[in-house]
């Protein structure tokens, strides 16, 4: 597996706090079966002010580390940039920094109880350098908890989603779960990843995640957490992942997962 989104690297935000946590969550994630994760520290304007420049000698120091305590596990670069109307124009001006550093997908997540008014335009200037947003953790928004609904004008302007692997799980609460297991099936998320901040509560960790989502569709686990971030590192666009049916009570699929399929098809 390839976990997409994991603080793991050293002192840069509220993740790994020195190389010692560092090189545990690896050993924990190699032990779970992730062979390769991109590290995505916080970029937040004011509180996390780490530049691309500041990340990529951070991977260089941590792959370092990996080769020298013999772990067979694989760094890339990447971050998680807070929504920010500036993210265009550090795109244009190559500051920013995309998962893989290839240019081509940025890792954004939104505060955690609002959707600012400019998030969609935002989203369209991203777009318009060439970038698809993928959209961290949804499920874990409060808006998104309230209405989820209100997540597919989003993903109809082509934006990407990446579901958390405790959120499926039930690390953070029931409802987060079952909004996060209704996007799930509903086909909005393209990743499922760790977003592991130390070897505590969140900590790297994909194998349930998976098995949840292979018991709802074999083979969705392996899109999510393998197929899906091996595209994305080999240059090549993520496939889009089937809408799942969810039979009601009453044995016919559910009028939300009806609406949902039609619009994401349609989509
Ligand atoms: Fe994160």
């Amino acid at each position: 597996m390839i976990d997409l989104h994991i603080h793991i690297l050293p002192g840069m935000d509220d993740g790994s706090r020195d190389m010692e946590e560092s090189l545990k969550m690896a050993r924990c994630a190699v032990a779970s079966g992730i062979k390769a994760v991109v590290a995505t520290p916080h970029v937040m304007t004011g509180l996390y002010n780490n530049t691309r420049e500041k990340i990529l000698d951070a991977v260089q120091e941590l792959r370092s580390q990996l080769k020298d305590n013999n772990i067979p596990m694989k760094v890339y670069p990447g971050a998680e940039y807070m929504l920010d109307p500036e993210i265009p124009r550090w795109l244009k001006e190559c500051q920013a920094l995309t998962l893989y550093d290839e240019g081509k997908y940025l890792l954004v997540e939104f505060p955690t109880t609002d959707i600012p008014i400019y998030a969609v335009q935002t989203f369209f200037e991203i777009a318009l350098q060439g970038v698809t947003p993928v959209i961290a953790h949804p499920e874990r928004n409060g808006i998104f908890l309230e209405d989820p609904d209100k997540l597919l004008p989003f993903i109809e302007r082509g934006a990407l989603c990446q579901g958390t692997a405790g959120s499926l799980t039930g690390l953070f609460g029931s409802r987060v779960q079952e909004v996060a297991l209704d996007y799930l099936l509903d086909g909005c998320y393209h990743f499922i990843s760790s977003d592991a901040h130390g070897i505590g509560g969140r900590f790297p960790d994909l194998s349930e995640a998976f098995r949840i989502a292979e018991g709802y569709s074999a083979g969705l686990g392996e899109l999510l957490t393998k197929d899906n971030p091996e595209f994305l590192l080999k240059g090549r666009a993520p496939i889009r992942p089937p809408v799942v049916e969810k039979l009601s009570d009453k044995g016919k699929l559910s009028f939300w997962n009806r609406l949902w399929r039609k619009k994401i098809t349609l989509g």
